[in-house]
């Protein structure tokens, strides 16, 4: 069995941070979204993956490498525009060479891992297995209508869903996929819809089988649903402190604290993960924090936020909450007059300000 991740796509809904850089490269508790995925597949003892990648192909190739950081075998696929999910697959078509794959979408994370999926498609050998898990907003996702414990029905973001059960962007296919992704045709939203092609299944007799997920699972395509990513995980870390913490420091609860990093007076409250080589100053971390390499912070507080590498806060005069900082950014007190605030921010930035 084969993997393919997808890692393409444009990552509207995380403007400015996608401008510039990948949305499944955004740490989650200091580790890349697709990290995990690459990780999950590995579990499953699924090593060869290929990784769909688009505009962003370089950086992703930069970070990932070739997968023998994780004794995985990775190549790279280019899906020149992102013409949806049943394109990607379409794509990969002499990278999969009929074989059976499990497909997950690079900004997908599903706490507990696929190993039980992959288990019961070897031992059943459906045609197609689909997660699904219960939502509250299921218009938000493709949507799936199960009679007697069998699908009958997939709707991508319907407006009237006919429940909530949300297909988790985690599939796997067997060959028959091909033919029914290149027999469908583009959405309103002009892409080749994953479930367009799995209804395709359906309605040519084949064996689409649903698998329920019982633990956590998050699509992180928006600011709340990393942020609420982040707080799980960060939950899950091993404390540690492998960095300097001076005696004027108080560190609480769960905490990690890597290679390099300083802390100078300061108080970090866990479950926070301090980055490689960041210095924090007279400064308070506070719960659900993650702060990646690099990052230097000074008389500030901040709790609940992901702040990216090479990034400098300094003497921020308010606490600063439920914040994504993106990577080589700088928030500063001004101390000359007028009293005024100063910024330069990208396109799309969004600043709540008091
Ligand atoms: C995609 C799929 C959708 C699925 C979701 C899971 O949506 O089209 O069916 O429920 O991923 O993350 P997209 O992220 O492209 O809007």
């Amino acid at each position: 069995m084969k993997g393919l991740i997808l890692s393409g796509g444009k990552g509207t809904r995380l403007r400015p941070l996608t401008h510039t850089s990948a949305k499944q490269l955004i740490p989650i508790a200091n580790k890349p979204v697709l990290f995990y995925a690459v990780e999950a597949m590995v579990d499953a003892g699924i090593k060869d993956i290929g990784i769909i990648v688009g505009e962003t192909k370089d950086e992703i190739e930069e970070a990932v490498g070739d997968g023998s950081t994780w004794g995985a075998k990775i190549k790279y696929i280019l899906q020149e525009e992102p013409r949806g999910l049943a394109h990607a697959v379409l794509v990969a078509k002499d990278y999969l060479d009929g074989e059976p794959f499990v497909m997950f979408l690079g900004d997908n994370l599903i706490k507990g891992g696929i190993v039980d999926f992959v288990a019961e498609f070897r031992k059943e050998k459906p045609n197609a297995l689909i997660l699904l898990t219960p939502v509250k907003n299921p218009s938000e996702f493709g949507v799936a209508e199960l009679i007697d414990g069998r699908v009958v029905r997939l709707e991508e973001k319907p407006k009237e869903p006919k429940s909530n059960l949300a297909l988790v962007g985690v599939y796997i296919f067997d060959k028959n996929i091909m033919k029914a992704a290149s027999s469908i045709k583009p959405s309103l939203r002009d892409e080749l819809e994953i479930t367009d092609a799995i209804q395709h299944l359906i309605d040519s007799g084949l064996q689409v089988k649903p698998h329920i997920v019982k633990g956590w699972w998050k699509d992180t395509g928006k600011l709340e649903d990393i942020l609420e990513a982040n707080r799980i995980l960060l939950e899950g870390i091993e404390p540690e402190i492998i960095g300097k913490v001076d005696e004027k420091s108080k560190i609480f609860g769960r905490v990690r604290i890597e290679k390099g990093a300083e802390i100078i007076n300061s108080n970090i409250r866990g479950p926070a993960v301090i980055g490689e080589n960041t210095k924090i100053i007279d400064s308070y971390i506070g719960p659900f924090t993650s702060v990646y390499y690099n990052v230097s912070i000074t008389k500030s507080e901040i709790e609940h936020s992901i702040i990216l590498e090479n990034s400098t806060l300094l003497e921020i005069g308010s606490r600063l909450e439920d914040s994504l900082i993106g990577k080589d950014v700088t928030v500063y007190k001004v101390h000359t007059k007028p009293k005024a605030y100063k910024l330069m921010l990208g396109d799309h930035s969004l600043v709540g300000i008091i």
